[in-house]
């Protein structure tokens, strides 16, 4: 079993690369199916979410060549047949993206119920009405979706909920329809940005990404492309909080600071000094951090995936702070590692209460999902002593060359590897 050990209390200094967003390359790898040519895709991290969706495209029969760590080239011309079991899907959330991207270019998917981070129900409601709405039928069969269209015609579909899922899933479905798709109340978020314009670049007509209403026109043929995905906005924020923890001065290269607004804002309401460059922002922490509360929403809110993270850092911060998972039922799993190194926080529904101490003390802990485990690094760089952290797999899904980018801003961590055997949950 491998384990992340930090020695807590030492500051952070000098520079770190984000790489590319892992929420953009999971549905840009999927969109590649769309395409009649081969797909560059550069600025892919290199984490296992990223690797099982390549590798599930794999074994579908699309070609799919590493040029180097950060790029792919993948040939989707060998896919035959639109069905991804669960024994291809079951560790993945985004694998529900098959579902679009199968269903644009074949009228007809079938693929496994989805997996992914354990944080409540996870419904795909928004993205079936969005299929419907382009003409096709869904139904569930031993445990697999199927989703059938004699053929795709655009429409109008008005979301629920804002679903970062669904507007991707109804994107892809409709990028190849006949005539156009209307998606209102449509998500914001960067990597939805991104995939419009890695569609756009196979020459596809998607219009008003970014705001809550985007435009399809579907047209009848996707080429090859070259592409270079945007950088991780959350992993960005990660090591922002991991610098108001620990205190320290370090560069962040290669990040787009407005999609860091949301969380920068917080980290300056809490004495956090950024300084922000066209691609890069420095990260200053100083003083004891100030309380403050802080609310989920959808993009341009406060992200949720950093919502445990901001949490770790409330832990020290002078006084009382509440925060408000406002997108996820059941976000607060963490609270209880995060209790053992010493935090005083109270859970009620949807709010934590984070009531302030000097100082967090290292214990042994787990990462109960993907942003929980790196709200364990956060709180561990800066305790006392040292923090032992468990079920690490969970991080490795979503965060590329962790420990080594940690250790080569100062931090004292490091992987280690023991004989137990891994304990086994839902990835
Ligand atoms: N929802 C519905 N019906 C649907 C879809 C969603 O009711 O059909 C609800 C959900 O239950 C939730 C809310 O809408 O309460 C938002 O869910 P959304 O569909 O936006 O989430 P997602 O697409 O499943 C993506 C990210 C998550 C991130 C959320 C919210 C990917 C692969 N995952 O999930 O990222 O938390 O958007 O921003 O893009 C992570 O990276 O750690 C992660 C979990």
């Amino acid at each position: 079993m491998e384990k992340i050990v930090v020695n807590g209390g030492r500051e952070l200094h000098g520079e770190v690369r984000i790489s590319g967003a892992k929420n953009a390359a999971v549905a840009i790898i999927p969109a590649a199916i769309l395409s009649d040519g081969v797909c560059r895709i550069e600025n892919i991290p290199n984490i296992q979410d990223v690797n099982l969706i390549a590798e599930i495209l794999q074994q579908m029969g699309a070609q799919v060549k590493r040029i180097d760590k950060s790029t792919l080239e993948i040939d989707p011309r060998g896919i035959r047949e639109p069905v991804a079991t669960y024994d291809l899907v079951r560790h993945m959330r985004a694998s529900s993206y098959l579902l679009g991207a199968l269903l644009g270019k074949f009228n007809r998917a079938e693929v496994a119920l989805p997996g992914g981070c354990d944080f409540g129900v996870r419904p795909i409601d928004q993205h079936l009405k969005g299929f419907a709405v382009l003409g096709a039928r869904h139904n569930v069969e031993s445990g697999m979706i199927k989703v059938r269209a004699d053929k795709l015609v655009g429409g109008h579909v008005y979301l629920d909920v804002v679903s970062v899922g669904a507007t991707v899933n109804i994107m892809l479905a409709a990028a190849k329809a006949e005539g156009r798709t209307i998606i209102e109340n449509a998500a914001k978020e960067p990597h939805i940005v991104d995939l419009a314009n890695f569609l756009n670049s196979m020459g596809a007509d998607v219009r008003g990404a970014g705001t809550d209403v985007i435009k399809v026109n579907g047209v009848s043929r996707l080429n090859g492309t070259t592409y270079s995905i945007i950088p991780d906005q959350i992993e960005a924020g990660t090591y922002m909080a991991a610098v108001a923890c620990a205190g320290g001065n370090v560069l962040l290269q290669n990040v787009i600071p407005k999609h860091l607004e949301s969380i920068t804002a917080k980290l300056r309401e809490m004495g956090v000094i950024i300084e922000e460059y066209d691609d890069s922002i420095r990260v200053i922490r100083r003083d004891r951090l100030r309380r403050c509360n802080v609310k989920t929403m959808p993009h341009p809110g406060f992200p949720t995936d950093m919502q445990p993270q901001i949490a770790a850092i409330l832990t020290m911060a002078d006084g009382t702070s509440i925060v408000n998972e406002a997108v996820w039922d059941n976000r607060f799993r963490y609270v209880e590692e995060l209790r053992r190194m010493g935090a005083v926080i109270s859970v009620d529904g949807k709010l934590a209460v984070i009531e302030g101490v000097d100082q967090l003390e290292g214990a042994p802990v787990k990462a109960t999902d993907l942003r929980a485990g790196a709200a364990m690094i956060v709180a561990a760089l800066g305790a006392k002593g040292t923090t032992t952290i468990e079920d690490i797999r969970h991080i490795q899904r979503g965060y590329e060359d962790v420990v080594d980018k940690f250790a080569s801003i100062g931090a004292d961590i490091r992987l280690v590897y023991t004989k137990e055997p891994n304990s086994v949950t839902a990835g």
